[in-house]
């Protein structure tokens, strides 16, 4: 029997969560590394150089894990870290991306909400400029994953209208993964759909597995659906870690990470 995949999944807090949730759902028979730098968020006004090192941080405790592969669960950490990761890292490395493209194909006025790094970033522009159907308003929010991240921790109410540009749109691209925590009340505020790149991103990391043959067919029993409840490491589905002062262990308790996501 070939061995079950370890796939790290690496966020500046906890957006990656949303991305994990969706790439466990799709992968039954992978496990998975999560790694929240809550030291360092949010990332989203940081230097790419700041990012890239914290990133890179994060990606040798995952080699060192001996991951079989990773997702960069964060839009403004692929925005500027992502090349060099690949380049420097001996597994396949997935990025994500304002999920552009899926609000194109139905939407003519779409609002792009995303961090000032991202916003600034060759790469979403030359992402937006593909779909010239599509009228795209870019926004970048500089401090809204930050009071996601507050509000989703402390269980307090969050102010969005803080944070959100007015405007009328027929779809919003929620181009931060800490977005996707307050999809319902963004798609109240607007009135209209919203699109991101989680299920994308879940996908191209399957892709990834199987054409780099990581992993196996002949699992036929999906691992235990017990995340983590009452596991030991070995058995654990998703194992969290962090750098000094391992504050994912708080952070990210079983109850939150399952309450919160509606996992199980
Ligand atoms: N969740 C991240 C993203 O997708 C970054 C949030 C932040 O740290 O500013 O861009």
């Amino acid at each position: 029997m070939k061995k079950t995949p370890l796939v790290g999944i690496f966020d500046s807090g906890i957006g990656g969560l949303t991305v994990l949730k969706e790439c466990a759902a799709l992968l039954p028979d992978c496990r998975f590394v999560y790694y929240g730098d809550h030291k360092h968020v949010p990332y989203g006004s940081r230097t790419a150089e700041e990012i890239r090192s914290f990133t890179e941080r994060a990606f040798e405790l995952f080699l060192r894990m001996g991951t079989d592969a990773a997702v960069i669960a964060c839009n403004t950490a692929t925005a500027v870290a992502a090349e060099r990761l690949r380049k420097r890292f001996p597994f396949p490395v997935v990025g994500m991306e304002p999920a552009v493209k899926l609000a194109a194909e139905s939407c003519q006025r779409a609002l792009v909400l995303v961090t000032p790094v991202t916003a600034n970033s060759r790469r979403l522009r030359g992402l937006m400029l593909r779909f010239p159907q599509c009228r795209f308003r870019v926004h970048s929010a500089p401090d809204l994953a930050a009071a996601i991240e507050r509000s989703v921790l402390s269980d307090s109410p969050l102010s969005l209208a803080e944070h959100l540009p007015s405007g009328e749109f027929d779809g919003v691209v929620l181009g931060c993964t800490h977005y996707v925590f307050v999809r319902e009340e963004i798609e109240r505020f607007y009135g209209c759909k919203t699109f991101d790149g989680n299920y994308g991103t879940a996908q191209r990391l399957k892709k990834c597995l199987k054409t780099a043959k990581i992993g196996t067919d002949d699992h036929s029993e999906p691992l235990a659906t017990t995340w983590n409840k009452g596991a030991n490491t070995a058995q654990k589905r998703v194992i969290f870690v962090n750098s000094i002062q391992n504050p994912n262990k708080c952070v990210y308790s079983e109850q939150m990470f399952l309450k919160k996501l509606k996992i199980l």
